[in-house]
């Protein structure tokens, strides 16, 4: 498979770019900047894309093009700080700018060239250093007010640089400069689509289980789980074997679902246990929200290692592990990366079950992971299903966790989930919309009668990374229709209340 490198100098971005080239069905894969070369050169890349980052060429240490980048003799696109650092390096002059150039700007188009084909282009800049004159054997592409020197090329070593993001949604025409770099520069063969990732996902599992080994995989009904499951039982058919724990913590309908996906869809062995009352007695009386993420992820490991026994022959584990996990723990962020997973995995399991991990996922952005769903046939509401978390319900349930009280938090989320999708606002228009139970009560008055009953809250926020978020506008008629419904509906709730907090400083679930 035709493939691009891109070296990470730092940049917030940096994945982005690797995104927006695989969705020009090219393959790439992300390293740091100072990788050595044996582990870049074996993906056999067509080109290098540097990317931003946020050092200055001139500081002490700063981060250089590794040698074997410019010695290749393939194409190089220098993005932002991988552009000066390219200018640095061939003997181009980079200097600080008067002041620093952040936010939209304008380019003008100076020569014609093959990545920039529009005489005038909105693009998003962010630098402070700019390149004041382009090194020997370059000519300056494009220029902006603030930026002499904003495009560059030398076209006898195929050697780019674009002073401003072409990853970012601010550039509009910026993934076709990505698309042109890498097919019409590189040659890279536009390869990398649905049906091929799951050829090479299968092949790599059948190499890796072998004739006959055996499989587990516990699945959660989420995304990930699933469709790492569905091609690993592509590959071993009836060797896989799934296990779903139902917690009691999950949404309304939603064991049933993955019951049917597994059994009926996919036609794979599935075990489906229910722990409901293992669970809950677990957590009687328990109302601190870390107690709560630890019980349940203690239990949950115990119950499958008891279930794996049963399944003595399989030597293998099924990991939906996906590409920014593998990217976020290696990169220099990696001990908090690290700390931020495990908080977030309960329901992860422990590395000393003694068995092999397959990750079919382990290349794939989660855009990919949903296309290769629908590939495979998954249902389209579990392939665009919103992020669920693990302890699921518990830690939306504030306070004590008890049947009674998860009812009704079930009962008020199906009623907000039924009326964002009426209205076309679960898939665009909330990145994560949901209800949380709280633990207070409050007076209300319904007929007659005097009420004295608990309090929901909905929350409903937009955001492309999770990192930050901000509340949903959700429409003041639907908020109303929300709200009307639970009350009317729902023993047991008098008031309903919409969270207008943004992340941060609140987080996006209440625990
Ligand atoms: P917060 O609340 O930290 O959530 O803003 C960010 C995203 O992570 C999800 N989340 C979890 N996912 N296990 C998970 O798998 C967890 O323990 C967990 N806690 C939060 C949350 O739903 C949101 O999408």
């Amino acid at each position: 498979m035709d493939a691009l490198a891109i070296l990470d100098f730092g940049s917030q971005y940096t994945q982005l770019i690797a995104r927006r080239v695989r969705e020009a069905q090219v393959y790439c894969e992300l390293f740091p900047w100072d990788a050595p070369a044996e582990e870049v050169l074996p993906l056999k890349p067509k080109g290098f894309i540097l990317s931003g980052g946020p050092a200055s060429v001139y500081e002490p240490g700063a981060p250089r093009i590794p040698a074997y980048v410019l010695e290749s003799g393939l194409p190089v696109l220098g993005i932002c700080y991988g552009m000066q650092a390219l200018a640095h390096a061939l003997g181009g002059r980079v200097a600080p700018a008067q002041r620093r150039e952040y936010g939209p700007a304008e380019i003008e188009v100076l020569q014609e060239n093959p990545l920039l084909r529009a005489p005038r282009q909105r693009v998003w800049m962010s630098h402070g250093d700019r390149i004041e004159e382009a090194p020997p054997g370059f000519r300056p592409l494009a220029r902006s007010a603030n930026s002499p020197v904003a495009a560059m090329e030398d076209p006898a070593r195929r050697l780019y640089g674009l002073q401003f993001h072409p990853e970012v949604q601010h550039t509009p025409g910026g993934a076709e400069i990505l698309r042109a770099f890498a097919v019409e520069i590189c040659g890279a063969r536009p390869q990398w689509t649905p049906a091929s990732i799951i050829e090479t996902a299968v092949a790599r599992v059948r190499d890796q289980v072998d004739e006959a080994g055996r499989a587990l995989a516990a699945v959660s009904g989420g995304v990930d789980s699933t469709v790492a499951a569905a091609l690993v039982h592509r590959a071993i058919g009836d060797r896989l074997t799934c296990v779903f724990v139902n917690t009691g913590l999950l949404r309304r309908g939603e064991p049933e679902a993955v019951v049917r996906t597994f059994r009926q869809t996919l036609g794979a062995r599935l075990v489906a246990l229910d722990a409901t009352e293992t669970f809950l007695e677990a957590l009687a009386g328990v109302t601190d929200p870390e107690a709560k993420r630890r019980i349940i992820g203690e239990k949950f490991i115990r119950l499958f290692e008891a279930e794996a026994r049963q399944h003595g022959e399989a030597r293998f584990l099924v990991q939906g592990t996906i590409y920014p996990d593998v990217v976020e723990s290696s990169g220099p962020d990696r001990r908090k990366a690290a700390r931020i997973k495990t908080h977030h995995n309960v329901g992860g399991l422990p590395p000393d079950l003694g068995l092999e991990l397959i990750e079919p996922l382990r290349y794939l952005f989660k855009d990919e992971v949903r296309q290769v769903g629908l590939a495979l046939g998954l249902p389209e509401d579990l392939v665009w299903r919103q992020p669920f978390p693990g302890p699921g319900l518990a830690v939306r349930c504030l306070g004590e966790v008890t049947h009674e009280r998860l009812e009704r938090l079930r009962a008020a989320d199906a009623i907000l989930t039924e009326e964002l999708a009426a209205a076309g606002l679960l898939r665009n228009g909330t990145a994560q919309a949901f209800a949380v139970l709280l633990p207070v009560r409050s007076v209300g008055v319904m007929g007659d009668q005097r009420t004295y009953a608990e309090v929901v809250a909905l929350r409903a926020v937009t955001t492309e990374d999770f990192m930050t978020a901000d509340w949903a506008r959700l429409p003041h008629d639907l908020l109303a229709r929300v709200s009307n419904r639970i009350i009317n509906e729902i023993p047991g709730v008098n008031r309903v209340v919409y969270d207008v907090t943004s992340k941060p400083p609140a987080t996006i679930e209440w625990e």
